[in-house]
């Protein structure tokens, strides 16, 4: 933990909010209002699940929508932000987002979607080698995916999936355990796709580590970065990472359902080797109206799109991109470590109190911003009592987990004592303090 402080007094709070914080932009953002509480506002913890609005997004799609009004079809070519090319402004800002070069990201597609087509280029199942390693806990969205793949290449999803347990009692994963299930299965592994923050445990895993150890026994290996994107500082490049998508709904604030990034990195990029899924955005945009039976592939991760680009919900991305570059990840995570570490140690006095565990791992370098709180009592019912009654809003997991995520660029320390204070009245019938 990172500064943390143990007083639980909400004057404590209030005063580490004065403190000027370049990463704090919560002006920038609609804050919803309580249903419940003393305070008109909600303390947003569910940043992880859905970010909050930045304000500049209306404006943003307006724009769009006053361009094809005014441009009808000629806006492919002469609105202010000419559609044919408008994906190309959203690449520089994603790359430095994920630490990768410009040519190796594309947003497009939704996640899963994402995935899809990004498995079918790098997993090559052979007789021998047709494994795909994930998380047992892994978003289930990614188990089905995964699943489909290897049943579509006729093998068993049942012996062809190789799922991470943590150790008995344990709750995350560990580095030397998923490197030596590596080892133990070299032979059979094709694919190893896991994410890089859990979605349910907060933790971050080595994805340096666990990629080199991929490619150590010859697999391919990608991330899911849904939850990483935007919450942690990524160097997908430098880690040499084969392929990677997040969406950017979570820690990003781009929208319900909003566009998804996709990482191919440079080696890959121009490989005649790699099969891919195509359409017509595959091809070079140099002769894409040439109406040519035959694709000219790009030598960027846009050899993976597929359709033209959904407008409408480039904006909002692209909003987005602008607070993080503006911002910068750096000085996001240092918020990041403080509140969390904060909110860690408010918590720790709960525990205390009541059967109620953080499940989160607690180095700086294992976990984002969130904590996972395991809890005996009925998830779905606390999470609405801590809603209605105290205006703090995070969100369940069932059977027993509440995840709240401080979000940097909007949640205060006040946020953090509020979201602490209303789960221990819930659990234990006192204040925090
Ligand atoms: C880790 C993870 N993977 C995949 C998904 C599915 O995303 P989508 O519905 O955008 O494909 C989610 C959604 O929350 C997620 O958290």
């Amino acid at each position: 933990m990172t500064g943390v402080s143990t007083d639980t007094r909400e004057d404590h709070a209030v005063a580490l909010d004065t403190a000027s914080d370049a990463a704090l932009r919560r002006d920038d953002f609609l804050i919803p209002p309580a249903v419940g509480g003393a305070f008109p506002l909600t303390a947003y913890f569910a940043g992880n699940s859905l970010g909050l609005q930045p304000r500049a997004t209306r404006a943003e799609l307006m724009a769009d929508l006053d361009a094809w009004e005014e441009y009808g079809v000629h806006g492919h070519t002469d609105a202010d932000r000419p559609w044919v090319s408008y994906h190309e402004q959203l690449r520089a800002p994603a790359a430095r987002l994920v630490g990768a070069e410009p040519r190796e990201v594309v947003i497009m597609n939704s996640l899963t979607v994402n995935l899809h087509l990004l498995l079918a280029s790098f997993y090559r199942p052979t007789a021998i080698r047709h494994r795909i390693v994930i998380e047992d806990s892994a978003f289930p969205s990614d188990s089905y995916a995964v699943r489909s793949h290897v049943a579509f290449r006729g093998h068993d999803p049942e012996t062809a999936v190789l799922r991470l347990r943590p150790r008995p009692g344990e709750d995350a994963l560990r580095t030397e355990d998923i490197i030596s299930t590596l080892n133990d299965h070299a032979h059979s592994i094709a694919t190893v796709l896991l994410g890089g923050v859990n979605y349910l445990t907060g933790e971050v895993v080595d994805m340096p580590a666990i990629t080199a150890a991929g490619h150590g026994i010859g697999a391919t290996v990608g991330w899911d970065l849904a939850h990483a994107a935007g919450n942690i500082p990524l160097h997908l490049h430098d880690w040499d990472v084969d392929f990677a998508a997040w969406c950017s709904y979570k820690y990003l604030n781009a929208g319900p359902g909003a566009l998804s990034g996709a990482f191919v990195h440079a080696s890959h990029l121009g490989n005649p080797a790699i099969p891919r899924l195509e359409g017509w955005w595959s091809t070079d945009p140099a002769s894409r109206f040439e109406m040519l039976p035959v694709s000219t592939p790009q030598l960027s991760a846009d050899a993976w799109s597929v359709s033209n680009p959904p407008i409408f919900s480039m904006g909002p991305v692209r909003t987005s991109l602008e607070i993080f570059d503006a911002v910068g990840m750096d000085a996001i995570r240092s918020r990041s470590l403080r509140l969390t570490g904060y909110l860690r140690a408010l918590l720790m006095t709960i525990a205390d109190r009541c059967d109620m565990a953080i499940v989160t791992p607690e180095a700086d370098d294992r976990h984002g911003a969130q904590l996972s709180v395991r809890v005996s009592t009925d998830v779905g019912d606390l999470v609405e009592r801590m809603s209605s009654n105290w205006g703090v809003v995070a969100d369940d997991r069932r059977p027993d987990i509440v995840r709240f995520a401080p979000a940097s660029l909007y949640c205060t320390f006040h946020d953090c004592w509020r979201a602490a204070d209303a789960l221990s009245q819930e659990l234990t019938g006192e204040g925090i303090a």
